[in-house]
């Protein structure tokens, strides 16, 4: 009721390298479900919030970069995997600080029950928020958790 005048939210998901191998890719950390699969699940979930997701998959750092400039006026909040990227990427970092669009940081696995080189998150420091280790509804819950912030900053608004 309270948001039902706002306009149709737009979310850029990005995914990180190797995570087109979903399915295939070390079950035992990221699931059995395909990239094809998460993106449907968001899909759901999107029309369930009233808001629009467009998913872009990428191995190439400077592609994730460029995606995250271009959503400048075209998206209003971004949901990203960058997989091991987030470990290793002040370029991604730096473009989200620049375009200043509210993110939400996600990951299949919990990323601190892992490898002590997991732990540190480039973006996490920028990010509103991080969900890690729920498996594929890390996506689910943060698109949720992104449009609820967006939701209540527009109704801030004056
Ligand atoms: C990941 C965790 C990263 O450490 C890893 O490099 C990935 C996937 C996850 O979703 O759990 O590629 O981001």
């Amino acid at each position: 009721m309270l948001y039902q005048n706002l306009s149709l939210s737009s979310i850029l998901v990005l995914h990180g390298p190797n995570l087109n191998l979903l399915g295939l890719r070390e079950p035992q950390f990221y699931g059995n479900l395909t990239l094809d699969d998460v993106n449907r699940l968001l899909e759901k979930e999107a029309q369930a919030l009233e808001v629009k997701v467009s998913c872009l998959q990428s191995n190439h750092e400077g592609v994730l970069v460029d995606a995250i400039q271009a959503a400048l006026g075209q998206h209003n909040g971004i949901l990203i995997n960058a997989g091991a990227y987030t470990h290793t990427s002040v370029a991604i970092r730096d473009a989200l600080s620049a375009v200043k669009i509210p993110t939400v940081e996600v990951h299949l696995s919990n990323i601190y029950q892992r490898e002590a080189f997991r732990h540190h998150s480039y973006i996490a420091p920028i990010a509103i928020g991080q969900i890690s280790g729920f498996g594929a509804d890390s996506y689910r819950l943060g698109l949720q958790a992104l449009v609820g912030q967006i939701k209540i900053k527009e109704l801030a608004k004056p």
